[in-house]
């Protein structure tokens, strides 16, 4: 039995500085769990000449990736850079040199996951990413181990934290999405380019590697279309308050007979729902599983430290399965390839804010124009403006994407005065 474990860094940023810092505080108990030492062997950065925000010792550090995946001592590479290349050539080299690897990487796992995880099995060797989804909350190694006995058809969740933080201050101070998300920046909360949060993409990624590992769906990313937070106004905050609604960036995957529905919408949550009080940075997942019911996990989704938490809880698992001769042990993810649902064809209750001429018929015009499309009205309140103008509020029964997006076309058509200021979609 070995009695240390080597670990290769590629990529030392907030995320590994986390875990690095994780590991050095906790050393004794870590290795007295794992049964080995852990040594940090080696870690390649792009600049490592540069100050870093921990003390690590200059001879550890290489500007050379190559210097840690062809290190024979190496046992576990840890891929902390992000993105797909040349991440993922470095892991494919990892495995070739017979090296396990933990990574975070959630934009790799959502377009190459199968490939990279069948790559591993084949070759016998660990590959784990439970910092891939929501930073520091174990969600990955529950789906895959103790809610195996269920069968999930839905999972939906508060994934991405810069936006959850955003949405909560917009909602209490009642600020602008640009002023928020520019606060969010100078205090660290988003990126410098924000796009990838603020677009719904990084919500997407984790939504599309959830489902691959609780439904068994491989599913092109390409194929979700998520929509961004950017357009919500302070008004759209001010009507959800008043109908009893949070607003939240919710990603779902449900099954649809044989294939996914899979999406990331800015959406009305009520109070009562258990993900409309999930504020600031946090994340929560709720998991419907067919014996177990709602599981819903809760906590801190991004961060050096909690993400730092979870990888190091990886290496833990790695190194263990290392010392018990159990690598590769993890159960068997059997992949189907599985179509996503347009979005044309997604089927929910929507929240609209039209812009009307404050005129007789206006409001039974609008009536006219959802019903001709199949659109029913389930609440509805009108609020008068200026210059002869109202703001219609309604909440609309189910109906299919297509058909509501064809009724608001004919509403803007029908009179210069109408707009349609809002579309937001309606869970729970
Ligand atoms: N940018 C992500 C978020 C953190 O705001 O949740 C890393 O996935």
């Amino acid at each position: 039995m070995k009695s240390a474990i080597n670990i290769g860094f590629l990529g030392m940023g907030t995320v590994g500085t986390g875990a690095y810092r994780t590991l050095a505080d906790n050393r004794p108990a870590i290795e007295a769990r794992v049964g080995a030492t852990l040594n940090v062997k080696k870690i390649a950065v792009a600049h490592p000449d540069l100050p870093r925000a921990v003390a690590i010792d200059r001879g550890v550090l290489t500007g050379d990736p190559y210097e840690v995946i062809n290190d024979p001592d190496i046992d576990i590479v840890v891929e902390l850079i992000g993105g797909v290349e040349p991440v993922k050539t470095y892991i494919r080299q990892a495995f070739a040199k017979g090296k396990h690897v933990v990574s975070a990487n959630k934009e790799l796992l959502a377009k190459h996951g199968v490939e990279v995880l069948t790559e591993a099995s084949e070759r016998h060797l660990d590959f784990y990413f439970e910092g891939a989804v929501a930073g520091g909350i174990p969600i990955i190694r529950p789906l895959i181990s103790s809610l195996s006995g269920n069968r999930i058809d839905r999972i939906e969740g508060i994934v991405n934290g810069t936006t959850n933080y955003i949405l909560t201050r917009m909602a209490l101070e009642k600020r602008e999405f640009a002023k928020v998300l520019a606060d969010a920046q100078k205090l660290g909360y988003a990126e410098a380019d924000p796009t990838s949060d603020v677009d719904g993409w990084d919500a997407a990624y984790k939504m599309c590697i959830l489902a691959a590992i609780a439904m068994q769906a491989d599913v092109d990313v390409e194929a979700v279309h998520p929509e961004g937070i950017s357009r919500i106004t302070e008004r759209d905050f001010d009507y959800a308050g008043e109908l009893g609604y949070s607003i939240k960036l919710l990603a779902l995957a449900k099954r649809s007979n044989d294939r996914l529905e899979i999406r990331v919408s800015p959406t009305l949550l009520p109070e009562s729902h258990p993900l409309a009080h999930v504020d600031d940075v946090f994340n929560a997942i709720l998991v419907n599983g067919s014996s177990v019911g709602n599981v819903m996990f809760y906590g801190r989704g991004a961060g050096s430290m909690p993400t730092g938490s979870s990888v190091v809880g990886d290496i833990v698992e790695v190194a263990r399965n290392i010392c018990a001769g159990s690598s590769a042990s993890a159960p068997k993810l059997c992949f189907a390839p599985t179509a996503v649902v347009p979005v044309a064809e997604t089927v929910s209750r929507y929240y609209l804010r039209l812009q009307v001429g404050d005129r007789p018929r206006c409001l039974s015009n609008i009536a006219g124009a959802l019903g001709d499309h199949d659109v029913s009205i389930g609440r509805v309140s009108q609020h008068e403006m200026a210059d002869g103008l109202a703001e219609l509020v309604l909440i609309t029964h189910p109906c299919p994407d297509a058909d509501l997006r064809r009724s608001l076309w004919a509403i803007e058509a029908a009179d210069p005065d109408n707009a349609v200021k809002s579309v937001i979609r309606v869970e729970g």
